[in-house]
């Protein structure tokens, strides 16, 4: 969900809708907001998009007023009704409360609350908050301490902002586990899930840690821990730009996050590999020597970084001969997985809150193990609590769908595992450096590939009726074949399976019939042949059971050619870095499919670009 919270002299409302434009992406099942006006709190809130929200406030303004907060919902507890829309008001209507997370013990607290004579109106978990608050502000009269009061006893996940009619001034925020950041600027102040609420008013920013509560007014800012201890403050400059996260005269966030490909991919490698070809990331802040003593990787991640998780275990074994395992980070803890101090694990996130992945990390933290997070979101809670961090430099990513996180998520994994490779002195020889230089000019390969979409996008438009498609790669084209599956999920909504091409004939190769779409991830045909040969036949294989073959190839590659219905070339790059070149063009062809069958790509159904819940 997405969280805003404003006091100052400007319209309140106005603040806040255009910072819940900007997080719409954290989820869009339904918004509201409530403002202080008139000695009272006035509230509006819809289900679906937040244009809704809008539309509603055009038939029926609010009050003007210069406090307020705001929130767009991804639904946990509740269905994405009105209702259950936030915020969430007390009996009395005095106080309003916006949540991200999940109040674990809402259940016990609104059965305590009923008993007390409150009347609970929605099915969420958040409402008891509302009443509690409350009740804590009838007995002491300030805002933040009664949030610290109500805060001592919920369970679980949580960013809270409320406001309270009698202490207009004041807008209060808490947190625990779940992402809240201060803005500060000149005679106001915001409270944010995300810096790009408030990126427009200020650039000076405020991180909270964890089990925190903040009170802010419009020239004051205080932070105090659960027991109202005061807490150090880190004050920090928002460097992402504001025009970043506009659309830029794309047609989408999603067009234009695509298009930026080659410049993020740029960005990450930017001063990280050295005249010689070595890698410089002193920034990792692990000594060398405990690296040379990693025994074993582990990569955790959800969604699409899981993929680059997974093409980041084929570089790490081949390059440095330590054993890596990738697992999805829902899956990792609940398992008791084998850890210690000679496990270095790597968690994946472009948000850095991803609650799966947090958890894993933690999990990780106490088996004694190091952590290394590659992220994309400067001070979120992933890198904070990891003991290094690789940031990506993506820039924001506004579509829900990954597209330039998974590329850049990509370098940072390979250079990762070159790193490794380094200070651990394995197999590094003339196969690597020619690795190092081909990353080095990567950025051009991937700005080769989207020029030449326009037969992608043709294609995908001839597929809009299709039903099914199926993707196969073999090695880490098999992530990659992964990834276009899913991508297609998502945007397209089309039911959509990534397979390792050899294991076809295991099963999967039973959905064959005649005309079903096939894309198929080749590797190059030079170094590693066999297994170019290998898909060559798995690719005969399904077009003679009537498949229509999508074959992404090397250039130069001919032998495809005879058995493929399209092909679509990428650059010649080593094996190992194909699939920054690979996914490209299955990028392209989800997106080009989605709007084709009149999808919003920027926000599909039902899915949230940062799930801060797990
Ligand atoms: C959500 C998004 C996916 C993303 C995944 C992991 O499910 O919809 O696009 O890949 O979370 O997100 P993270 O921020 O941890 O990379």
């Amino acid at each position: 969900c997405g969280i805003v919270g404003y006091v100052g002299s400007q319209s309140a409302l106005e603040v806040v809708l255009a910072g819940l434009r900007r997080l719409e992406y954290r989820g869009y099942d339904s918004a509201g907001a409530a403002v202080i006006a008139d000695g009272g709190i006035a509230a509006a809130k819809k289900s679906g998009k937040l244009v809704n929200l809008e539309k509603a406030l055009v038939d029926q303004p609010l009050p003007a007023g210069a406090t307020g907060i705001g929130h767009t919902r991804w639904a946990t507890h509740g269905g994405p009704t009105d209702a259950n829309a936030h915020p969430h008001l007390d009996n009395a209507g005095r106080v309003a409360v916006v949540h991200n997370g999940i109040i674990e013990n809402f259940a016990e607290l609104r059965a305590e609350l009923a008993g007390r004579g409150h009347v609970l109106s929605s099915e969420t978990d958040t409402e008891v908050v509302a009443h509690l608050l409350a009740e804590e502000f009838s007995g002491c009269a300030d805002l933040a301490e009664a949030m610290r009061l109500v805060c001592r006893r919920l369970k679980g996940a949580f960013t809270l902002v409320a406001v309270h009619a009698d202490a207009p001034d004041v807008v209060v925020g808490a947190r625990r586990n779940s992402p809240l950041v201060v803005g500060v600027g000149e005679g106001e102040a915001f409270l944010a899930s995300d810096v790009a609420a408030f990126i427009a008013h200020t650039r000076s920013a405020i991180e909270l840690g964890q089990d925190q509560v903040v009170e802010v007014r419009r020239d004051e800012v205080v932070v105090t821990d659960f027991d109202g201890r005061p807490a150090d403050v880190r004050h920090y400059r928002v460097d992402w730009d504001a025009a970043a996260a506009e659309k830029g005269g794309h047609a989408s966030f999603m067009h234009k996050e695509i298009a930026e490909q080659p410049r993020a991919v740029a960005d990450t490698l930017l001063g990280r590999i050295g005249a010689d070809g070595e890698l410089i990331l002193d920034e990792l802040r692990i000594p060398a020597a405990e690296l040379r003593e990693v025994d074993k990787v582990v990569v955790v991640a959800c969604g699409t970084a899981f993929h680059a998780g997974l093409i980041a275990k084929y570089a790490i074994e081949h390059w440095t001969r330590v054993p890596c395992e990738v697992e999805l980070a829902s899956e990792f803890r609940y398992r008791d997985p084998i850890l210690d101090a000679r496990t270095l694990v790597v968690t994946v996130s472009q948000s850095g809150e991803t609650m799966d992945t947090l958890m894993a990390l933690r999990h990780a933290r106490e088996q004694g193990s190091r952590v290394l997070a590659i992220c994309n979101t400067n001070g979120s809670t992933i890198p904070r609590e990891s003991d290094a961090v690789l940031y990506t430099h993506a820039g924001p990513e506004v579509a829900v769908a990954s597209t330039k996180a998974f590329l850049t998520q990509l370098v940072a994994c390979y250079l990762v595992a070159l790193y490794l490779g380094q200070v651990r002195g394995t197999k590094w020889g003339d196969e690597v450096l020619g690795v190092v230089r081909d990353l080095a000019d990567i950025a051009g390969a991937v700005e080769r590939v989207l020029a030449d979409m326009e037969p992608v996008r043709e294609l995908a438009r001839s597929l809009a009726g299709a039903g099914t498609v199926l993707f196969l790669g073999r090695h880490v084209g098999y992530p990659v074949a992964l990834e276009g599956a899913l991508k297609l999920k998502e945007l397209a909504y089309m039911h959509a399976e990534g397979f390792a091409a050899g294991e076809l004939k295991h099963g999967p190769i039973a959905l064959v019939e005649d005309g079903l779409p096939v894309v198929v991830v080749v590797p190059s045909p030079r170094g590693r042949s066999v297994l170019h040969d290998k898909i060559v036949s798995n690719i005969q294989e399904i077009r003679a059971r009537g498949a229509r073959t999508i074959v992404i190839a090397e250039e130069g590659d001919e032998t495809v050619v005879p058995y493929a219905d399209h092909v679509v070339w990428v650059p010649v790059t080593p094996t190992l870095l194909q699939p920054l070149v690979a996914t490209v063009p299955l990028q392209v062809f989800a997106c080009e499919l989605a709007v084709a069958r009149g999808n919003e790509v920027d926000q599909p159904r039902n899915l949230a670009k940062s799930v801060t819940v797990e």
